[in-house]
């Protein structure tokens, strides 16, 4: 009051600027934010997470039936995916649910041994492509447009087997599986995802135990899947491209999953880049820059590291200057997975990590600050100004490309009050909003996930759901929890209303759905 009478003018400017200039979110928080027309609202789900009948009707084992079922508690909860959500029997609940969330469209993932046993297209499972048949026209009964992703981590045991992705043929067995969806599906299917977060499949299966097949070969392996990996998913957008579009009309793109990475401090920045440049830069400049290959850093640091470590060439495999223009720009969207931030440190000390190893060739380490607050998942915190910064550096990066948000979400441990998850969407949705408004072309939003499900390692013991899933019960039971209500209202309205209360006593369709 005191300093108000005296300096009015000041005070007021000064008073004004907290209020305008503290945050944007501040000031997005007290109105409703509205999406662009032509906006899209989704959910995802993935096959083996959610299908069960893992040996149904012709259905091959793959990598995760067996990893788990020779080695059961190689997740948290000694549990697997042989029943999961049992989708391959209550489709039609997963479809209903799609229908009450007002959903514009439904990504979810087919099994590539259960359409293929054999891995290769000599036999067609008329079992498995009649399950996926059902559910995609069940989804566009009800104009749900469906989202496919031909491959979600499932890979045929047999194709393990012969090196999987680390074997250069699988980009013929890659792309002819992807031609058999096409042939088979794409007459009803217009967004194709071909390969699900690359990182996590090469690093994590091949470089590391956290996923399978676990290889664990590190320094080398990763990187030979991730060069397979690209070429695979050109091939399948070439032959989409080519012998599809025209009469399918449809269109084809990659997820990349991608955290922020925030530098420590100034002196940090470049360590930070680094990393950015191998944790998605690795997938992303073959395919979004202008030109395309692996990212300079990523090519000098390897080769320098493997000719000093006494390796004949470089860990990193060279692409052909014809792979380089079959990868460059086959995507017609950067699929994005991302969830959270890490502050990132240079790390020059190769006592903290193997050598050779993936992480030993970034020279940076991260880390998340312990008054992040945080999911279920050790990994994921609540950090929406990460978000804007990615968007943003994708933004710069690549020329602007169109976005496809193909995941976003959040962990609890279960229970339908999950406040927790309603304040994370929230936030995320308008640090996506801010991104927009600066020009970023995001055009699609997809949550995950329409349901609980097997969170891999981790089992059930963490939940990423709208709908809370009941694995006690017969009928996997599927209840909306608080945050379903939630986001059924952004998808009705269109737009991101802070102070919305949903009343969550009753989940019903509405009209046009
Ligand atoms: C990304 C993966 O695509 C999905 O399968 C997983 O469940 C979520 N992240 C949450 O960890």
């Amino acid at each position: 009051m005191l300093l108000l009478r005296r300096f009015p003018t000041f005070t007021l400017t000064l008073f004004s600027c907290i209020l305008l200039c503290e945050s944007n979110t501040l000031k997005a928080r007290q109105t409703v934010r509205n999406f662009p027309d032509g906006f899209l609202f989704g959910t995802a789900t993935a096959s083996y997470q959610i299908e069960g009948g893992w040996n149904a009707d012709g259905k091959s084992e793959n990598i995760w039936d067996h990893m788990t079922h020779n080695n059961p508690c190689v997740t948290d909860d000694c549990l697997n995916g042989d029943v999961a959500d049992d989708s391959y029997n209550l489709y039609k609940r997963d479809v209903e649910m799609a229908r009450e969330l007002g959903l514009d469209f439904y990504r979810f993932s087919i099994s590539w041994s259960r359409v293929l046993p054999t891995s290769f297209p000599d036999k067609m499972n008329e079992a498995g492509v009649q399950y996926y048949n059902n559910l995609i026209n069940e989804l566009l009964k009800y104009n749900i447009e469906p989202m496919v992703t031909i491959y979600h981590w499932d890979l045929p045991q047999k194709l393990q087997e012969m090196s999987g992705w680390t074997n250069p043929h699988i980009v013929d067995w890659f792309s002819d599986y992807s031609r058999v969806l096409f042939e088979q599906f794409g007459d009803r299917v217009k967004y194709w995802i071909t390969l699900n977060e690359p990182r996590e499949i090469c690093y994590q299966g091949y470089g590391s135990v956290t996923m399978a097949p676990q290889l664990n070969i590190q320094g080398t392996a990763e990187y030979m899947c991730a060069k397979n990996l690209l070429v695979a998913h050109a091939k399948a957008y070439h032959i989409y491209d080519k012998e599809f579009r025209a009469t399918q009309g449809g269109t084809i793109g990659i997820t990349i999953s991608a955290s922020w990475m925030e530098p420590e401090t100034e002196d940090h920045a470049e360590a930070a880049e680094v990393m950015r440049q191998f944790e998605w830069g690795q997938y992303a400049h073959p395919i979004f820059s202008k030109a395309g290959d692996f990212p300079p850093v990523m090519k000098e640091r390897i080769a320098a590291k493997s000719a000093a470590q006494g390796f004949q060439r470089s860990r990193l495999p060279e692409f052909t200057a014809e792979e380089v223009e079959m990868v460059r720009g086959s995507s017609d969207f950067f699929g994005l997975n991302h969830y959270s931030s890490v502050i990132v440190f240079k790390n020059e000390s190769s006592l903290t990590y193997d050598v050779p190893s993936y992480y030993d060739d970034i020279e940076a380490n991260g880390y998340q600050p312990s008054d992040w607050s945080g999911a279920a998942s050790s990994w994921l915190k609540d950090v929406p100004w990460g978000f804007y910064k990615l968007l943003t550096a994708i933004r710069e990066n690549y020329d602007n490309p169109v976005v496809f948000i193909t995941e976003n979400g959040y962990s609890t441990y279960g229970g339908l009050e999950d406040e927790d998850r309603i304040t994370y969407y929230r936030g995320y949705l308008n640090a996506m909003l801010d991104a927009m408004e600066d020009g970023s072309d995001v055009r699609v939003y997809t949550a995950w996930s329409l349901m609980d499900n097997f969170e891999w390692m981790r089992g059930y013991t963490e939940r990423f759901g709208l709908y809370e899933v009941d694995y006690e019960s017969p009928e996997r039971t599927r209840t909306p929890r608080k945050s379903a209500f939630v986001y059924k209202e952004i998808v009705r309205t269109r737009a991101l209303d802070f102070n919305y209360e949903p009343n969550t006593t009753i989940m019903t369709i509405d009209e046009g759905h």
